[in-house]
């Protein structure tokens, strides 16, 4: 059977693009047919390692077939290990239909599940520079490991070309990927759904690595609002609204003001909402959306400013996650908050020592004016609690504290323990990780320190930074039942590509928030 993938928002054109866009639409399919006889540009097979040697994978059975006994002194001759990582392409004069092979290292044999095909899937994407078709012929026995493959190649081929005079070319036009299942209803479902999480990923690191100058609060919000509007289209229904500077004074958002206060191009929230009917829970989130952190006043020293664009991930990943949520139709009513701004230096900019009233009237002295997430998100925690939701997850690239703990591959998730709980498991689920940190009894004590107002914004000690900044989050969140996701470490990569990771924007915890909103679709139905 061939499935096609079902319409899909895609990646918004940035309201400022130049140049060529890239040729990253691909089309995906999913079919039952014999790696050996599928007629593609290029297939490709994984590798495994056993004691000692190293064979095929499954899904690659008849391919290895094909080859027989002249499999295991070519894959000699190559040097073909299957080791994570590896990538041999091979020419197959004949052996089988297609013209080449791809072999990519699973790793060892035993090891070989949804993430090693991920990685897997990713390295063949970019190794693959010359083919307009390509067969994915990995292990696809389960649907879980048919999303990984699917996933990991739309993600690990991503390329953010916006900027480039041309557009690099030889990107890959049709995708098919190959399993025995492929006419199972849960397969099918696996993947179009890694469509979806892909798509939303992909545009999560686009907003990610636009250049800070072309995307400040006012043109993100209008993105963001765009990208609504094209998503409501054709059934799911997301309602936006874009506060301006105006409407946040009204509001009495002096979180959101005080820190955008230093900038010309002036703060924005933005709210959305997608109500199912029959929801059978309700998600708040917030993101934070810092679309340049100069640290303002107590500025940062020029290292530690070249890659802070990054600090609007968390808002881009929970915008990209409700419009995945939405397009996947799960019964979850979700209502989202980006807070934006852009933390400046001028003679306008706040100042360490001032204090700023948040939403709902609680008043914050500030002392360091690079703290200045707490300040955005305790405006959006406030209004967010107004809508009585079950949960609220926030997710912002809050400390650097958290990147020195945990380096830049796993996240730390604070707040109330079940939900820190299920955030850590749909983690797991979605092959992302997040890593529990407490929030210590002493850190209430000295976010209340303040001699001037209800709370002290930051009090310089360095040790546990982003423990306090939990703390503080927690007082904006009414006792309802919340978790803080810190992804301030694998938002971004600032080293090259990995597996399904490319450098720059990784759009990390999409797929676990998609995930936890799957998860209370499954407890609301025990
Ligand atoms: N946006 C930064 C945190 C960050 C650091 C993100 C490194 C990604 C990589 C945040 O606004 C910040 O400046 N945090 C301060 C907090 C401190 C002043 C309590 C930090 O990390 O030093
Ligand atoms: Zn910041
Ligand atoms: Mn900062």
């Amino acid at each position: 059977m061939t499935r096609s993938a079902p319409a899909l928002p895609g990646r918004a054109r940035p309201a400022s693009s130049r140049g060529v866009y890239p040729a990253w639409v691909m089309t995906y399919t999913l079919r039952g047919a014999s790696p050996a006889k599928t007629r593609a540009d290029a297939v490709v097979v994984g590798l495994v390692q056993t004691r000692n040697t190293v064979e095929i994978a499954s899904g690659g059975e008849e391919v290895a077939a094909a080859y027989g006994r002249r499999l295991r002194p070519l894959l000699a001759s190559l040097g073909a290990k299957g080791k994570p990582g590896e990538a041999t392409l091979v020419p197959t004069n004949g052996t089988i239909s297609s013209p080449l092979l791809l072999l990519v290292g699973l790793g060892r044999k035993v090891d070989v599940d949804q993430v090693a095909v991920r990685r897997a899937a990713g390295v063949a994407a970019r190794a693959i520079t010359n083919a307009a078709s390509v067969a994915l012929a990995l292990p696809a026995g389960s649907p879980a490991l048919v999303r990984a493959a699917t996933e990991g190649f739309a993600l690990g081929g991503y390329t953010f070309t916006t900027y480039k005079k041309k557009a690099v070319d030889g990107a890959v036009g049709t995708v098919v990927v190959l399993s025995p299942d492929a006419r199972k209803a849960e397969t099918v479902a696996a993947f179009e759904e890694a469509q979806v999480i892909a798509s939303a990923v992909a545009t999560t690191r686009d907003w990610v690595n636009m250049p800070p100058g072309d995307l400040r609060p006012p043109a993100f919000a209008d993105t963001v609002r765009d990208a609504a509007k094209a998503a409501s289209k054709g059934g799911t229904r997301i309602t936006v609204k874009v506060h301006d500077e105006v409407a946040l004074a009204e509001m009495g958002c002096g979180g959101i003001l005080g820190v955008g206060q230093g900038s010309v191009a002036p703060p924005r929230l933005v709210e959305l909402t997608y109500s199912p009917k029959g929801a059978v829970a309700h998600l708040a989130l917030v993101g934070k959306g810092i679309t340049f952190d100069s640290g303002g006043l107590t500025i940062k020293p020029a290292n530690s400013m070249s890659t802070m664009k990054l600090d609007m991930a968390g808002a881009a990943a929970v915008v990209q996650a409700t419009f995945a949520i939405a397009a996947l139709g799960l019964p979850v009513k979700v209502s989202t908050f980006a807070p934006m701004a852009e933390n400046m230096v001028s003679g306008n900019a706040t100042r360490p020592g001032d204090v700023l009233t948040m939403y709902g009237g609680l008043t914050v002295e500030v002392l360091n004016t690079d703290a200045e997430g707490r300040l955005i998100l305790a405006d959006a925690l406030g209004r967010a609690v107004e809508k009585k939701p079950d949960v609220i997850l926030d997710v912002a690239t809050l400390t650097g504290h958290m990147v020195l703990s945990l380096g830049d591959k796993v996240g730390g998730v604070l707040g109330s323990e079940d939900i820190v709980a299920a955030v850590q498991a749909a983690g797991e689920e979605a092959g992302e990780a997040h890593w529990p940190m407490p929030i210590p009894e002493e850190m209430v004590e000295r976010i209340k320190s303040s001699k001037i107002a209800d709370l002290l914004q930051h009090d310089w000690v360095r040790w546990g930074g982003g423990l306090y900044a939990a703390a503080f989050l927690r007082e904006f969140t009414d006792d309802v039942p919340w978790a803080h996701l810190d992804i301030a470490g694998p938002a971004y990569n600032s080293g090259g590509a990995s597996g399904h990771l490319t450098s720059g924007g990784t759009g990390f915890a999409v797929s676990t928030l998609i995930e936890y909103a799957r998860s209370l679709t499954v407890s609301a139905a025990r």
